[in-house]
């Protein structure tokens, strides 16, 4: 915990999580142009929210990733040694999984997530209904080193990485994942990684702008979160969602735009707005093949095999550790 986080978990009573929200949240809306950050749109509110994302019609990358999962189940199968430790970063719905799970012969699988909670749920879900698996779940930052557990030390490892979170780091922060990446799975790994496609603006514009308005939920909840944790006084109806395609930078940026000059308390201290000021919540990056190669390489990966859908939406890469 930083000093300033320390300060604010002894003055509120905080816990170590909440005190770091408080930390980030104060530090971003005190930047020029104001942000936040997008692993905080994540409550259980926010993860719900997201799970409905990911069944609207305009949002295609989580359909078509597992469309890509299913056609090439043989390809990846061929390409993972039997009985390795697959490890997945972060740990969201088990349906992708659960896709990996049922093609490969797996001697353990590792889910990684700071929510112990929701990991405790996930790994008794898989040990149902796969019996003959050991699930090894770690509470962890998977963005910062961790140790695997050393029941898997022994076994080939295998990361998993699916949904294009990676999308959503800046490009230096993905290549430090992917490299961090490297260092735990080990000198042999093997890393299965969804990547969203740069395409058609208007496709991207509409995902991330869905006429039932649920994007716009989820990017609002931040707000909602930080009023309920932190005793803000966000007035959600005095915010609009927005999502751009910020062409120069291959990224669709979520923004939260004031509606009128205003201002906010948080945590004793106050944050104004000008009609039309902008709190910039998330950026979504996007891929060529060849950029995504070039980053991977550059991060210690080669690449073994890319698959796109037909539409070329959406690719799912096989990358084995460079020496
Ligand atoms: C989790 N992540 C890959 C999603 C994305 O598409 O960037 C988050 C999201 N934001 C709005 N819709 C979905």
């Amino acid at each position: 915990m930083n000093v300033h986080a320390a300060a604010l978990a002894k003055a509120h009573r905080f816990d170590e999580q909440t005190s770091t929200f408080a930390c980030d949240v104060i530090g971003d809306l005190s930047q020029t142009p104001k942000r936040l950050s997008p692993k905080y749109f994540y409550d259980a509110t926010g993860s719900e929210l997201f799970e409905q994302i990911t069944l609207l019609p305009e949002y295609y990358p989580t359909r078509t990733e597992l469309g890509i999962l299913r056609a090439r189940g043989r390809e990846i199968s061929a390409i993972i040694p039997k009985g390795a430790a697959l490890v997945e970063f972060g740990a969201g719905a088990t349906t992708k999984v659960r896709r990996l799970l049922n093609i490969c012969a797996f001697g353990a699988y590792v889910p990684v997530d700071i929510s112990g909670d929701f990991l405790n749920a996930q790994a008794d879900a898989l040990r149902k209904d796969f019996p003959d698996l050991d699930v090894h779940p770690v509470a962890a930052d998977f963005t910062a080193p961790f140790a695997l557990p050393d029941a898997v030390k022994a076994m080939p490892k295998v990361g998993f990485f699916p949904g294009s979170t990676l999308g959503n780091f800046e490009p230096h922060e993905a290549c430090r994942f992917l490299r961090s990446a490297r260092d735990i799975l080990g000198k042999d790994a093997q890393m299965v990684i969804g990547v969203d496609l740069e395409k058609d603006e208007r496709v991207l514009y509409e995902a991330y702008n869905d006429a039932a308005g649920v994007t716009a939920r989820f990017n609002l909840n931040v707000l909602e979160r930080i009023n309920r944790e932190l005793g803000g006084n966000f007035d959600l109806s005095a915010f609009t969602h927005r999502a751009i395609y910020n062409r120069d930078r291959h990224r669709i940026e979520m923004h939260l735009i004031s509606r009128k000059t205003q201002s906010v308390r948080i945590l004793g201290r106050s944050f104004s707005f000008r009609a039309g000021e902008t709190i910039h919540t998330e950026s979504s990056y996007k891929y060529s093949l060849d950029r995504f190669t070039a980053l991977a390489r550059g991060s210690g990966w080669k690449t073994r095999e890319s698959w796109t859908d037909d539409n070329s939406m959406f690719s799912v890469h096989a990358l084995a550790a460079a020496d």
